[in-house]
């Protein structure tokens, strides 16, 4: 990547970034100058993540928590504010998966996606945003092709997701005028992830999940990570209520991609 992004000064808040793509995100800020906080539920992660960042020359804190819990989700921002200040970015990526079809999950396991998911994600935006720089703080949900593809043993995702972009639609809409841009990021299948292990468990799944993307490959986490600081970044600074695919065109195939897989040789 050719452009260069600068967030010295800058603090940003990551809830799930302890792993995966949203640890990538954290470290992309972290090695661009700015102060980066984390929270997950592991303390062991938590703790891992810290210094991963610490490595990269960043200042980092780190807080254990679940985000279904929103005192504690309340706590962290507010102990987070009143070691480091204003947030300026934040971003929400906790989140569970599993595949099981509607008929094979309790309402106790459908529950439990959306709760992180959705339920959290709306703790985050809402207990953060006293915390926020205003005017001009970034939010990035992190959201999923699901949100808008119906996707078989995927029906607590789906549900979860399209709600997260919805958050991120209608809150752009009250939070604009106060100079809040909230936007969400649609990762397509990244290679060496906790979600593609789940969804993607065998070399086969692997394979057909990579013919089913117009750009025949997975998406990096760095990928991801550069999207986030573009949307944080003043060049995106017209730029709110956008749901942002990245994923090699994943999106465009949709509910298509079995027809597509069968054409591709003929293409
Ligand atoms: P991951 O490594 O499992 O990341 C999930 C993070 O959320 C972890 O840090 C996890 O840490 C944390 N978390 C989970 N439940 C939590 C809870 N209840 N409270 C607080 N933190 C919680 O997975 P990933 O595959 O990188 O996914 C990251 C994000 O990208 C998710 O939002 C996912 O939906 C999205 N996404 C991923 C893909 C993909 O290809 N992987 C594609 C589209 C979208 P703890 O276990 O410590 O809580
Ligand atoms: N199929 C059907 N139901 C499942 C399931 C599966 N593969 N995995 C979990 N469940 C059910 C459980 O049985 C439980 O329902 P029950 O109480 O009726 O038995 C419910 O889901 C909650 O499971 P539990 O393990 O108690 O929840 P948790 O809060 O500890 O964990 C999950 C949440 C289930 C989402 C877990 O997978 C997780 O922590 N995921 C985070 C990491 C991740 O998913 N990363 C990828 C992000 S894309």
């Amino acid at each position: 990547m050719s452009v260069t992004f600068d967030f010295t000064g800058k603090t940003v808040f990551v809830f799930g970034g302890t792993s995966g793509i949203n640890l990538g995100i954290a470290e992309a800020f972290a090695a661009r100058g700015a102060l980066v906080g984390v929270a997950s539920r592991s303390e062991d992660k938590v703790n891992a993540a810290v210094a991963r960042l610490e490595s990269l020359g960043a200042k980092a804190a780190g807080y254990p928590l679940d985000v279904r819990n929103v005192e504690a989700v309340r706590d962290a921002l507010k102990a987070f504010h009143a070691a480091h200040g204003q947030i300026d970015i934040l971003i929400s990526g906790a989140a569970g998966n599993f595949p099981a079809p509607a008929l094979g999950m309790s309402a106790n396991a459908f529950k439990s996606v959306v709760d992180i998911d959705l339920l959290g994600t709306f703790h985050v935006m809402q207990s953060a945003q006293p915390y926020l720089r205003v005017p001009g703080a970034s939010i990035i949900n992190i959201s999923a092709p699901q949100a808008w593809i119906p996707m078989m043993l995927q029906a607590h995702v789906c549900a979860a997701k399209s709600g997260v972009d919805m958050l991120t639609r209608t809150l752009a809409m009250e939070w604009g005028p106060m100079g809040i841009r909230v936007n969400s990021i649609s990762p397509g299948p990244i290679d060496g992830t906790e979600g593609m292990k789940r969804l993607a468990p065998t070399p086969a799944a692997v394979k057909a999940t990579v013919e089913s993307v117009p750009l025949m490959r997975m998406g990096a986490v760095s990928e991801i990570a550069d999207a986030a600081m573009f949307l944080s970044s003043p060049a995106a600074a017209y730029v709110s209520g956008v749901v942002l695919p990245v994923d090699g065109g994943w999106s465009l195939a949709g509910a298509g991609t079995l027809s597509m897989a069968m054409v591709k040789g003929q293409i």
